[in-house]
Formats: C-alpha cells, sequence, structure tokens
C-alpha cells in the first residue's frame, strides 16, 4: 500500500483515478467522529448495539481467553467503550495501549481509563495504524501481548490489505500473542444498505462532512450541496461501499490542481467489508493466526474472534 502523504496529497492522489476515491480514515475529524458516535445508536446500525451484546454477555469467557498479565492494543480505540467492558472482566492486565487517529477523543477515552483503572499503566498513541508504531514496554512483566480490534473496523480493508494488517499484528504481539477482533457478517442486503443509509440521514451527514473538512482544511471549493450520499452492496466483492455522487457536473479547485467531475460520477469513501466465519478464519490463518474461540449473537449478525499465533513446538 502507498505510503501516507499528508491530507492534500492524499485527497489529490484519490481523485486523479479512473474512479476517484477518498480516503476513509479523513471522515474522524471532530465533527466526523461525533457523526460517527451518533451513527452508532441509529436503530438501522446494529453491528455497535450487537457486539455490545456479544460483549456483555461473553466477556467472563474472553477474559479467560485472553489469560493474566496481558499488555492491551487497541487500534482505532474511539470512545473505548467496548474496552472497559473487557478491562473490567481481565485479570491483572499490565497495559493498555490505545492507538487512534482522533486526538481529541484519544485524549478523553485514555484519561477515562486512567481514572476507571488504577495502576493499570495506559500509553495513547495518536497514529493512523496503517503506519508502523512501536509498542511501549509496561514496567512490568507482560505474560502476552493483545491486540484489540472491535467494530468490524477490519471491513475497512480490501481483503489483500487486511491479511497485510493482520501479519502486521501478528509480527507485533508474536509467539503466544492474540487478537480478539469484531468482524460484521454477511447477511441479507437490505439490512446492510439500511445500515449505511439510514432514514434520518446521519450516515449521509456523515459521509458529506468529508467534502467539508476538505473545503475547510485544505481550501477547497467543492460544492457540497450538489453532492449526495449513497450507499451500495457490492455483493460480488462482499462489500458495502459509500459514495459520494455529484449531481451535476462541476470543477473544483483544489491547491494546484483542477479536478473535473462529470453529471453522476461517483467518489468512493468507504469500503466496509463483510465476512463468513470460516471466510474470516481462512484470511487470518494465511497471516499466520490460529482460530482459538468465537462469538456470535443469536441471530448472527456479528462475530467476535479470538485468534493467537500458537507457540511453535520444540
Ligand atoms: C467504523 C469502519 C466500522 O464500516 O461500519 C459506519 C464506519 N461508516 N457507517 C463501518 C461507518 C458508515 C464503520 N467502521
Amino acid at each position: 500500500m502507498r505510503e501516507s502523504g499528508g491530507f492534500l496529497d492524499d485527497v489529490l492522489v484519490g481523485l486523479r483515478g479512473e474512479q476517484k476515491t477518498l480516503p476513509c480514515k479523513y471522515l474522524y475529524d471532530e465533527r466526523g467522529s461525533q457523526l460517527f458516535e451518533d451513527i452508532c445508536e441509529l436503530t438501522e446500525y446494529y453491528p455497535t448495539r450487537t457486539e455490545f451484546g456479544i460483549m456483555n454477555t461473553f466477556v467472563e469467557d474472553m477474559a479467560r481467553h485472553l489469560g493474566e498479565s496481558v499488555l492491551l492494543i487497541e487500534y482505532g480505540s474511539g470512545n473505548s467503550r467496548k474496552t472497559r467492558l473487557l478491562l473490567d472482566a481481565m485479570r491483572a492486565p499490565v497495559g493498555y495501549v490505545p492507538i487512534d487517529i482522533s486526538r481529541e477523543i484519544l485524549k478523553e477515552s485514555a484519561s477515562a481509563i486512567e481514572k476507571r483503572f488504577p495502576g493499570l499503566e495506559v500509553f495513547p498513541i495518536c497514529a493512523d495504524y496503517l503506519m508502523p508504531v512501536s509498542i511501549p514496554e509496561p514496567g512490568v512483566l507482560v505474560a502476552r501481548r493483545i491486540v484489540y480490534f472491535p467494530g468490524s473496523t477490519i471491513g475497512n480493508f480490501k481483503p489483500d490489505e487486511a491479511l497485510e494488517f493482520l501479519k502486521r499484528v501478528a509480527s507485533q504481539v508474536g509467539e503466544g500473542g492474540g487478537i480478539l477482533i469484531g468482524v460484521d457478517l454477511k447477511k441479507e442486503s437490505g439490512v446492510l444498505k439500511r445500515a449505511y443509509d439510514d432514514r434520518k440521514g446521519v450516515t449521509a451527514a456523515f459521509n458529506r462532512n468529508l467534502l467539508a473538512r476538505i473545503n475547510r482544511e485544505l481550501a477547497g471549493d467543492f460544492p457540497e450541496d450538489k453532492f449526495r450520499h449513497e450507499a451500495l452492496w457490492n455483493k460480488e466483492q462482499g462489500r458495502i461501499e459509500m459514495h459520494l455522487i455529484c449531481e451535476e457536473a462541476c470543477r473544483v479547485t483544489l491547491g494546484p490542481e483542477s479536478i473535473v467531475f462529470y453529471a453522476g460520477e461517483s467518489i468512493v469513501t468507504e469500503y466496509a467489508y463483510k465476512y463468513e466465519v470460516e471466510e474470516f478464519q481462512s484470511l487470518a490463518s494465511k497471516a499466520g493466526f490460529t482460530p482459538q474461540a468465537l462469538w456470535t449473537d443469536p441471530g448472527e449478525m456479528f462475530s467476535v474472534h479470538y485468534l493467537d499465533v500458537t507457540l511453535s513446538a520444540g
């Protein structure tokens, strides 16, 4: 995958392509992160609620699998709400490393965790988790490093990127380490589409905020009101695609460049891949993980997996 070259550069590269794209990580500025939290409360957006239910029901069992003296590393920690449940149930965790791209949210959640778990070493890292980060060493002995990656954020990656990401995690946690990961499951397309195109238009506002952010931070002149939100289920690829559709031909000036849009042209802003349980397990196995446990809700909407890098014999 290409290295990030900063906001303007990333945007220009994305908009030069035949199919225009924008990196989904830029959806999460302060307003975008707030809108995403609002999405999580929507009736149509089942993943957050469902994953919470799974965590609530099985957190003791999960904690048993994770074991004692764990250094917990969380990618895209956001508000860390699910993590609190997990830390409550874990036996003597030694450290928590939340990694998030949103500085404000990271600060808030790290200090909330510190308050709630005195004695737990917290090492917040403000970073894009696509970039390599070095994991701090707590002052106490770490039995095992475990990555927590909830929310089905893995779905943002194309399968080859997901594989690369999981390989990196495997080498980061090392032998004996593991990953606890939330993965949204394939289901009827209407349910999926509604989750990404809600009646109140919160997801639409979340998507369109990206253009507002570009205009504000990069002095762009996107006619925001000419772009409409669209979510579609791509069955062949097994993913939801979020698009911004330009309803009228226009030209946008950004930095040194001028970008032409034809009427009806789309910008892809985010993918959300959905997996079958076995599909995900086989992907993770290719990255060096061994499936150890799996938890789902009664409706089999969402899954939480624990996989580890099994110690090789000898
Ligand atoms: C935070 C990436 C898991 O893909 O479901 C929600 C983001 N985008 N509605 C998802 C999102 C539109 C969300 N993730």
